[in-house]
Parts: C-alpha cells; sequence; structure tokens
C-alpha cells in the first residue's frame, strides 16, 4: 500500500503576547491510498492546524512532510500551491466558497484548472452527489450553512485528488446529511484509492473509519 501522506515530528508553536501555544507537539501521521480515518479530539486540540499543515497551507515549526512522495517543505511556494490543486482536496471548517461564483462554478473552478474535458456536466455531477444539483445556479449568500458546506464538499471531490482533508465537514449538517456524507466519503476512499483524513466532533463518524486516531493537546494518540 502506498503512503499518500507521511508526517513526521510535527511541531507548530503559535507565540502569544505573553507565552507560547503549542498547538502540535510532534506529530507522526502517515495516510494510506484507499483508507478513510477519522481524527477525533476536543476543541483546541490541534485538529485544524494539523490538516492545514498536511494541506501545506502553514509551514511547521519542525517536522518533516512528505505529500505523494514530494518533499513539500522542500518545494517553493508556487511548487506547493501547484502540488495542492493537483493532490489535495480541502473541506474547511468556515465555509470559503468564492462568493461572487455561483454553486456550480465554484465546483468548475477545480475541474477547469484540473483540465476537465466537461466541468459544467461533471460539476453538476458532483453537485449531485450531495443532493444540492439544484443550487448549481444560486450564489453562496443565498444558501443556508448545510447547503454551503455541501458545496465545498463538491468542490473538494472535484478533480480527482488522491487526499481529501477534511476539517469538521457535517458541522453545518444534520444527521442524515452527515451520515451520507461520511458514506459517500468512506467509499470514494475505497473505490478511487483516495487517502480520506476527517476531522470532526461527530462520534457517528466513527462506524464509516478504517482508523481512528485522536489527538489531544497537540498529541496524536491511536485509539
Ligand atoms: N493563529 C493562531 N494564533 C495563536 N494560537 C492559535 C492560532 N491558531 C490556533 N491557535 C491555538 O492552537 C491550538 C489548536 O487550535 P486548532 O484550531 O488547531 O484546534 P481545533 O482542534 O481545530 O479546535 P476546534 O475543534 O475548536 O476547531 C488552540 O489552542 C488554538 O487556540
Ligand atoms: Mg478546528
Amino acid at each position: 500500500m502506498s503512503a499518500l501522506v507521511e508526517a513526521r515530528g510535527i511541531v507548530v508553536d503559535y507565540p502569544l503576547a505573553v507565552g507560547t501555544v503549542h498547538a502540535l507537539r510532534g506529530v507522526d501521521l502517515t495516510l494510506i491510498a484507499g483508507e478513510a480515518v477519522c481524527l477525533f479530539g476536543a476543541s483546541g486540540s490541534g485538529k485544524s492546524t494539523l490538516l492545514n499543515v498536511l494541506a501545506g497551507l502553514e509551514a511547521p515549526d519542525a517536522g518533516s512532510l512528505r505529500v505523494c512522495g514530494k518533499d513539500t517543505l522542500a518545494l517553493s511556494e508556487e511548487q506547493r500551491t501547484a502540488l495542492r490543486l493537483r493532490s489535495i482536496g480541502m473541506v474547511f471548517q468556515e465555509n470559503n466558497l468564492v462568493a461572487q461564483f455561483t454553486a456550480g462554478e465554484n465546483v468548475e473552478l477545480i475541474l477547469r484548472c484540473q483540465g476537465s474535458s466537461a466541468p459544467k456536466r461533471t460539476a453538476i455531477e458532483l453537485l449531485g452527489s450531495l443532493g444540492v444539483a439544484e443550487l448549481a445556479d444560486r450564489l453562496p449568500i443565498d444558501m443556508s450553512g448545510g447547503q454551503r458546506q455541501r458545496v465545498g464538499i463538491a468542490r473538494a471531490l472535484a478533480g480527482d485528488r488522491a487526499v481529501i482533508l477534511c476539517d469538521e465537514p457535517t458541522g453545518a449538517l444534520d444527521r442524515t446529511n452527515s451520515d451520507v456524507l461520511f458514506g459517500l466519503l468512506r467509499d470514494l476512499a475505497h473505490s478511487k484509492g483516495i487517502a480520506v483524513l476527517i476531522a470532526t466532533h461527530d462520534r457517528d463518524a466513527e462506524k464509516y473509519a478504517d482508523r481512528v486516531l485522536e489527538i489531544s493537546d497537540g498529541e496524536l494518540v491511536t485509539t
């Protein structure tokens, strides 16, 4: 099995006016192709920080990181962005759709960047798999929080990425839609060989996971 993400000894410290927050204290994490992994942890335990580091959005203070075999910390900013676009889909805790674009256009954007032959049709199909195809022509401001989150998930799934990182993907969803989403992510991992990491408070996610990790005060504990 190939390791798509290999993080070793990841340390992130945030200096404060007084003192330092040790957000990650030497985290080791490997994600294998085809597995869906859940990351549980209390608020402030370091989940978002870890996902941001894995995605290359935030540089750690120490440690090493390989994504799809590449030493991402040795890449230039430009190369890292290109690798992220090609290889990593992210679902953010805070919704971050492009406000001026419709739901369909938000998903199409990624597909076009990747040279998709039918971006419009594929975007509608992806939105449909999350039950929001009818929102394709609607702007984010005209949707509910849960609808926006599902569009964000469709966008993360666009473009056949090797790794999908989800930060509280079901925070704005009801029980039924949360279950649909966890099931969808697990099926994608298994059928397409994607490595999926889901940071969540939702303990129900556990039944869809191949592996469960727990982070506590910046340290990873495997349960
Ligand atoms: N930019 C920052 N500056 C200072 N401290 C920060 C910053 N970002 C995060 N932290 C701190 O780092 C720690 C980890 O934060 P992080 O956002 O990773 O937690 P989390 O597990 O995602 O929490 P939640 O479940 O509430 O989203 C927390 O103590 C937080 O206050
Ligand atoms: Mg968070």
